[in-house]
């Protein structure tokens, strides 16, 4: 079957973050994050085919499986993310684009190490106020009753959200796999709803748009900064990610590449930081093959390659 993926697939070129609903002319959008094997994003396209209906999953197994759902019962206003939510999130969407955003049956992450992952954390809180349009909602779905309350609670602190439901086994329009499955095993569900209130968010509270290109006037070559460089690791400036640098490279012409592995939240990346000898010293720059995305772990990598050239 073919399938124009110019429906789909936003274009690599399109300017960061992306203003969905003006691209792709829908005057609503719904966003569902961890979409598993797609039939609850098939669900909302087909209930309301106005509105733009964007799913992110962390699986390239289940967005190819989304990605053919919506192939196959044909829908025009479906698009697919493969990548973490946390991220592309902050990064691919304009501030106050989304009118829902759904998220059903996540794993509850129980571990304390995994705890930054949970939707209770309140950085997820911030990621949904900048994200949702006022007057719109996040609405989570769970068969795990503290979660819930836990989420609730975080919502609740949050003075741009009023929790407007927070039911045991709710009526839903739609069960999804998951729901099945655990209704199946006679398990309770809870559904939670928080509605997003003014005020409008501020451009100015988003991440900082940093530069990935520094200059420094070094004293070392790039294969001796290279060669100081590797193996070294540290941790983002608020403590929270890790980086490393995996291994360097040193080319004929004396250009280095970093291999970098970052993990912010449990978010991994693999990038390269360039190091280019210049007239002024050392150009330290972090390669955009392969789109990286700013995270606090990269910036701190960024920062220690520049340090040590100095
Ligand atoms: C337990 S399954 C639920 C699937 C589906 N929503 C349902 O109710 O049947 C959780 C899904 O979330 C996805 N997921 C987990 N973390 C994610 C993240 N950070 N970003 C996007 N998807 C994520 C997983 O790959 C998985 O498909």
């Amino acid at each position: 079957m073919y399938w124009n993926l110019d429906k789909v697939i936003v274009a690599q070129n399109e300017a960061l973050p992306i203003d969905w609903k003006k691209v792709f002319r829908h005057e609503r959008m719904l966003v569902e994050i961890g979409f598993g094997n797609g039939e609850f994003l098939e669900f909302l396209a087909k209930n309301d085919p106005e509105a733009l209906v964007v799913g992110i999953e962390v699986s390239q197994l289940c967005a190819a499986k989304g990605a053919r759902r919506a192939m196959y019962a044909g829908l025009e206003n479906v698009r697919i993310m493969h990548g973490d939510a946390r991220f592309l999130l902050r990064h691919c969407f304009a501030p106050q684009s989304a009118d829902r955003v759904y998220m059903n049956f996540p794993c509850p992450w129980p571990k304390t190490r995994h705890a930054q992952r949970r939707v209770t954390v309140p950085s997820f809180c911030g990621l949904m106020e900048r994200l949702i349009a006022p007057g719109g909602a996040f609405e989570l779905a769970t068969d795990v009753e503290w979660y819930a309350r836990e989420a609730a609670e975080s919502f609740d602190a949050a003075p741009s959200f009023k929790i407007e439901t927070l039911e045991k086994n709710p009526l839903r329009p739609y069960l999804t796999k998951y729901e099945r499955k655990w209704k199946a095993m006679g398990k309770d569900t809870w559904r939670l709803v928080a509605r997003r209130e003014g005020p409008a968010f501020k451009e100015s509270e988003c991440e900082g748009d940093w530069p990935m290109e520094y200059e420094a006037d070094a004293k070392k070559s790039a294969a001796e900064l290279a060669g100081a460089l590797k193996g070294r690791e540290g941790r983002a400036a608020d403590g929270s990610g890790h980086w490393v640098f995996r291994d360097a490279f040193v080319s004929d012409d004396g250009a280095a590449l970093l291999l970098v592995i970052t993990a912010d939240e449990g978010f991994e990346q693999h990038f390269y930081i360039k190091l280019l000898e210049s007239p002024r010293g050392i150009t330290v720059k972090v390669d955009s093959v392969g789109h990286p995305f700013r995270t606090p772990s990269m910036r701190a990598a960024l920062m220690a390659a520049l340090d040590a050239a100095k």
